[in-house]
């Protein structure tokens, strides 16, 4: 048996069992070069969203690197992070760009996935809207920047290669595209030398334009745009939910959240289709925030690390009452929401393309149409959001998320407000169940991908009080970056733990007691449709052309519904300062 002894407030001692997750924190480590806005308000309920920082590792080993947007919204930086103390190294890289959307770190370099403005003089998107690039950056100097969308890009392909449904309704080419919001990431493998990245698009030109939709592409180690039948031009619908993870050869692992009713794991169709992970309740323009919503789609598909398994994890509301997909048709299905606030669900394959479990019911008429889901959490009082996993070796993954108790939930498919009462982290193996017990840390957030650092699994988060309680575009601006680990008890030693660490054992959030449930008032309803209905163009009844689903979508910047600056919620506990302690399971 291993005991950690916290010197804390809390004055007790924890009892580690193997599995159990143990949480070293490096506070305010890293000194930014520039200032940083730590909240991103999420699209149409305004609430807070932590703001990406994008986190990769080498595959030597040896070179971290962080990616942040300037406070000044208009410079993406990169910084080099020492492996062991999280403290800077060298300058920053630093490029004209207005969110960082994915990050590769490499043994010589890295490759950055960023929104730029479009170049060159004919097809500019219009709004001023952004595309996407990949930048490869080696020993501090940019070597190529390849245009994943916009003018040029995929001009002669309008429609999806696995073009079903309502994509094969589009028939005029050529299809353009931008994006207006970076959700999305990038990966590379090693063994294929190809680098993917996965987007959320808006189509500017051809009959996409005005349309949400998503797209996947390749690009190659000298930056090369690759024409394969893995890409795709425009796919999933309203899509702001995305999951990507490496595979030695494309299509890589892909799953996209649709705003039809599923989430997807669409490697093979790169499409609303393939095999269904979850039914989940949506509305037209809106997939939900299943991966996070605005500013996440990052750690959510892990592979294991020699494998060909990935795991899966996502916020869910469950389903129940499948009904049919009227415009779309059979299989598709739509559903209602088993509880207004979220709950942690996971799913795990044996390839990329092939879960282990059961694929959701496409039933038309069934009573529950998420009986296939393995949960982490299960509770009708909790929220959940803020859900990630990241692959440790073979067989050991861990899985985060964030508690919000006596939460306002409205009955849009999008966050709940509450009162955030901490990180949790659950050891979860390979076949997707849990080991351990669930670790909790009030003063630590994920703010940004979750990597394998030393035998750990750590990430980036800035060191502050974390309040949920309202609507909220800005948060104090740092020029400091923290960054915690978890260690995985029996899967490595605790060797850099008394470095600093916070109160980070406290009790489960199973075993804390939360009041009142979600809280959801017709009333608010309705005045969320009306602000859709006026500034997304949605339709309340069934659509009946391709334009009206996919209608155009407001930029994030659209006005905050009313009612949701009305909620009032109690305002979040403040967390205790950061203390130096030793919380690491010593040896008995
Ligand atoms: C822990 O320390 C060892 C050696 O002291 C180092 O190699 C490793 O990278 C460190 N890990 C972390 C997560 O700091
Ligand atoms: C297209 O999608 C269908 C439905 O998911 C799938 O069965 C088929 O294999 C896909 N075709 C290609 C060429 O990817
Ligand atoms: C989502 O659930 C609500 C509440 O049951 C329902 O009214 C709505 O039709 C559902 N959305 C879809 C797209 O089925």
């Amino acid at each position: 048996m291993r005991f950690a002894f916290l010197s804390s407030l809390l004055a007790s001692s924890v009892v580690c069992v193997l599995g159990d997750a143990v949480i070293t924190t490096f506070p305010d480590s890293l000194a930014l070069g520039a200032s940083f806005d730590p909240v991103i308000a999420a699209y149409w309920t305004g609430l807070p969203h932590h703001r990406r920082t994008p986190f990769s590792v080498s595959p030597d080993g040896k070179s971290a690197y962080l990616a942040y947007l300037d406070s000044g919204k208009k410079n993406v930086y990169v910084q080099q992070v020492d492996v062991t103390t999280f403290a800077a190294v060298g300058t920053a890289f630093s490029t004209a760009a207005y969110e960082a959307a994915g990050l590769v770190a490499q043994n010589d370099g890295f490759a950055l996935l960023a929104t730029v403005d479009a170049t060159g003089t004919t097809d500019i998107p219009p709004n001023d809207y952004p595309i996407v690039a990949v930048i490869r950056v080696k020993a501090g100097a940019e070597v190529w920047r390849t245009p994943m969308n916009g003018p040029g890009v995929h001009a002669a392909e309008g429609v999806s290669r696995n073009a079903t449904l309502w994509i094969k309704q589009f028939v005029d080419l050529p299809q353009l595209t931008a994006t207006p919001d970076a959700n999305g990431d990038l990966v590379y493998s090693e063994t294929s030398g190809l680098y993917a990245a996965y987007f959320v698009v808006t189509g500017y030109t051809g009959d996409f334009s005005g349309h949400f939709g998503d797209s996947i592409q390749y690009v190659d180690d000298s930056g090369s745009l690759q024409d394969i039948a893995s890409s795709s031009v425009f796919g999933c619908s309203h899509n702001t939910g995305i999951g990507l993870e490496a595979a030695d050869a494309p299509p890589y692992a892909s799953v996209c959240a649709e705003d039809q009713g599923s989430i997807w794991l669409n490697t093979d169709t790169q499409y609303m289709s393939g095999v269904k992970i979850a039914n989940e309740n949506t509305t037209n323009g809106v997939s939900g925030e299943p991966m996070g919503g605005m500013s996440g789609s990052y750690s959510n598909l892990a592979l294991f690390p020699g494998t060909t398994s990935y795991i899966f994890a996502w916020q869910s509301r469950g389903a129940l009452d499948l009904t049919l997909n009227a415009w779309l048709g059979a299989p598709y299905t739509q559903c209602s929401p088993r509880w207004l606030n979220h709950n942690v669900a996971i799913a795990t394959t044996s390839s990329k393309n092939k879960l282990t479990g059961a694929e959701a019911s496409s039933d038309i008429g069934a009573a529950e149409g998420d009986s296939q889901i393995n949960w982490i959490t299960y509770s009708d009082t909790d929220d959940h959001q803020n859900v990630h996993v990241a692959a440790l070796d073979s067989s050991t993954s861990l899985v985060s998320w964030e508690t919000l108790t006596s939460p306002t939930c409205e009955p849009v498919p999008l966050s709940c407000s509450g009162t955030f009462a901490g990180t949790s982290f659950q050891v979860v193996d390979s076949a997707g169940a849990k080991v351990g017990a669930v670790t909790t840390s009030t003063d630590v957030t994920v703010s940004g991908d979750m990597a394998v650092v030393g035998g750990k699994i750590c990430w980036p988060y800035v060191n502050q009080v974390w309040d949920l309680s309202a609507p909220k575009d800005t948060g104090t601006l740092t020029q400091k970056m923290s960054f915690a680990c978890a260690a995985i008890d029996g899967s490595g030693s605790e060797t850099n733990g008394s470095v600093a660490s916070s109160s980070s054992l406290t009790t489960p959030v199973s075993s804390a007691t939360s009041s009142g449930g979600p809280v959801a008032t017709s009333a608010a309803l309705s005045t969320i449709a009306e602000t859709a209905s006026t500034s997304e163009a949605l339709v309340s009844s069934a659509p009946s052309s391709v334009s009206e689903v996919a209608a155009v979508a407001a930029t994030p910047s659209s006005p905050i519904p009313s009612t949701m600056t009305t909620i009032v919620v109690p305002s979040a506990t403040p967390s205790a300062e950061p203390e130096e302690e030793d919380d690491t399971c010593d040896a008995e």
